[in-house]
């Protein structure tokens, strides 16, 4: 682990617009820093960088962190090189702690595997040109000599152990091993994995290369060979093509995912750069996120056949969990007969280009299929189609799409949207109401707020200005939430000088990284900033906020005691602190509504 104290240093010594200027061209307007996103393609700049925070949010996608989190988020980089990159910009030596454990302790053994990924990648890539059968196989196939160099398509020779051309101690070599290029057979002989086929390099998000997909050049099964998982790949990780597609996703506007390498390497030899691949794998949530990283809209697009729609059917139920209200899935399934690289040969891009923008959108794809599965002539059908579109519904988070989705539901099955809610359990859903009274005013509510609590507001207000740290009543805060518990963690590092008054929210940022509270804090430090806790009117929030909680502290005691009143009666003593309670109640609300008004 590297010492809290050297990251805490290290903050202190970057600055987080030069460390993102080198990347992205930052514009002066007030205070901040602007730009257009990089983590999402938009024509306007929303990306904000606060020199005094060290932090750096986006109001149109919602991205936000710390110079550390940027290096990661836009150079893939893992947590220690991070930590590593930046000290050397500061000229500061990570120190070198060998008890490390986690992601530090990983890396070194890391490296030998993408050693030795690499290197293969470059003989198959050789290979190709001394094996005219393979040759002619790609142009067979349509594909071009350029398109080939850009996706690194190599071929592996047709022998048992060919790597051992490049690695001459091919047995004492246990990365080979290791990263799924060589297969040890159960008495001992080791060969090659990948024999006689087509090879396509899976590149990560830095550009590595962490295994292959390889096919076979005649018709035979297994059609492709795909690399095992490994320390340095996971299938439900990757994206086949993203590392090559991330510029023309971000001029398209959206990626489109399909089914197959050869589908990839097609499309982007027909001017469409912007697709990627599952590797014979399901779609992901980790796969949704690293798409929505670099786009809003994402479309499917998959073979028309049976288990082409039961792939898309698949890939839609598990980006459900995923959305928010501002991003697109939508799905496009072909005739039958193609997949996308015959479509595209057989119709062109213009044709195969229209199908795309004019995909069927993630609504209307869901409700189409499950009306599909029953009759919905009768009343019995739409029942059951309402029944069965419950357990979907539910797993959309996003509040509007969830909406939407209800609306469409009690439409098609003949039902008022109450109706369905209340036969669903859920609670009617009218305009937004704000879990608590509203006393604390946002003096401009940021775009994207969402209604905040109370201890909300005091978390987030205490992390951009820790100056508040020794003011906050502990007495007063419930047990019993998230945000609770981290703004307790929170004052408890101040005072034990762990974090100090003057701290960046970067600094705090960076002390809950990794820690229970590290979620909430970053929910909220999400929805609030730059517009809301300028200076001038954190005083008033503050105080806003402490007088509600001690409203609810009172409350909360007053009402114990109403019951007690109702049920058992009250000893005399009690009644004195009853009477005491409303009194102070009431003058605690005098007092909010004015400051309120
Ligand atoms: P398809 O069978 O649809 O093949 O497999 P394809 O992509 O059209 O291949 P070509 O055009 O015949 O070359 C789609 C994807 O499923 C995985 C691969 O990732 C493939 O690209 N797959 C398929 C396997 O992993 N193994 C197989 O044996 C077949
Ligand atoms: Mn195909």
């Amino acid at each position: 682990m590297i010492p809290q104290s050297f990251i805490q240093d290290l903050l202190g010594r970057v600055d987080i617009i030069s460390v993102i200027e080198a990347y992205v061209p930052l514009k002066k307007g007030g205070a901040n820093y602007f730009a257009c996103c990089p983590f999402h393609s938009e024509k306007s700049a929303s990306f904000s960088v606060s020199p005094t925070k060290q932090f750096y949010h986006c109001f149109g996608c919602g991205a936000h962190g710390t110079a550390v989190s940027f290096l990661m988020e836009y150079q893939g980089l893992g947590y220690v090189e991070a930590i590593k990159e930046l000290a050397s910009r500061a000229g500061m030596t990570v120190p070198d702690d060998r008890q490390s454990s986690g992601a530090a302790a990983l890396e070194p053994k890391l490296s030998p595997l993408l050693d030795v990924l690499t290197q293969a990648a470059r003989f198959y890539r050789d290979q190709l040109k001394h094996a005219p059968r393979a040759i002619d196989y790609l142009k067979q196939r349509g594909l071009t000599g350029d398109i080939a160099a850009r996706f690194g398509i190599g071929y592996a020779p047709d022998g048992w152990q060919s790597l051992s051309a490049i690695f001459s101690d091919y047995p004492k070599v246990p990365a080979l091993v290791d990263a799924g290029l060589v297969i040890k057979h159960e008495g001992g002989r080791l060969y090659d994995r990948f024999r006689d086929r087509i090879m396509f390099p899976i590149v990560n998000g830095r550009g590595q290369i962490v295994g292959f997909g390889g096919r076979i050049l005649e018709s035979g099964e297994p059609k492709y060979l795909n690399s095992p998982e490994s320390a340095v790949f996971e299938k439900g990780r990757e994206l086949y093509g993203l590392f090559q597609a991330r510029q023309a996703i971000r001029s398209a506007g959206h990626a489109i995912v399909v089914e197959g390498y050869m589908d990839v390497v097609s499309l982007a030899q027909f001017g469409v750069g912007q697709s990627v691949a599952t590797l014979g794998t399901a779609t992901t949530s980790a796969h949704i996120h690293a798409l929505f990283r670099h786009t809003d809209r994402v479309v499917f697009c998959f073979d028309g056949d049976a288990a082409g729609r039961k792939a898309a059917w698949r890939a839609m139920a598990g980006t459900l969990e995923s959305l928010a209200d501002n991003k697109q899935v939508a799905f496009l399934l072909l005739p039958a007969e193609h997949d996308p690289d015959s479509f595209v040969r057989a119709h062109g891009t213009t044709e195969f280009a229209q199908r795309v923008d004019s995909a069927q959108s993630l609504p209307e794809f869901l409700i189409a299929g499950l009306k599909s599965e029953v009759d919905m002539a009768t009343a019995e059908g739409r029942a059951r189609f309402a029944h069965e579109a419950k357990a979907y519904v539910e797993r959309v988070a996003a509040p509007l799409l969830r909406l939407q989705l209800i609306k469409m539901v009690s439409e098609a099955a003949g039902f008022s949207q109450p109706e369905l809610e209340s036969a669903w359990g859920l609670k009617p859903s009218p305009a937004p109401v704000r879990p608590e009274p509203s006393i604390v005013r946002t003096p401009k509510p940021s775009r994207r707020s969402s209604p905040s609590t109370v201890i909300g507001t005091l978390l987030r207000l205490v992390a951009h200005h820790p100056v508040f740290a020794p003011r906050i009543p502990l007495a007063l805060l419930p047990s019993d939430t998230d945000e609770a518990r981290a703004l307790t963690a929170l004052v408890d590092g101040i005072d034990v000088g762990e974090l100090s008054t003057q701290s960046s929210l970067a600094t705090v940022m960076e002390y809950f990284r990794e820690s229970p509270h590290e979620a909430v804090l970053a929910q909220q430090v999400g929805q609030s900033l730059d517009e809301e806790f300028e200076s001038s009117v954190t005083e008033q929030v503050f105080q806003d906020a402490v007088s509600h909680l001690r409203w609810s502290h009172l409350d909360r005691e007053f009402q114990a005691m109403q019951r007690k009143a109702g049920a058992e009666g009250l000893s005399l003593e009690e009644l004195s602190r009853y009477r005491d309670l409303i009194q102070q109640r009431a003058e605690l609300s005098r007092r909010t509504k004015v400051s309120d008004s």
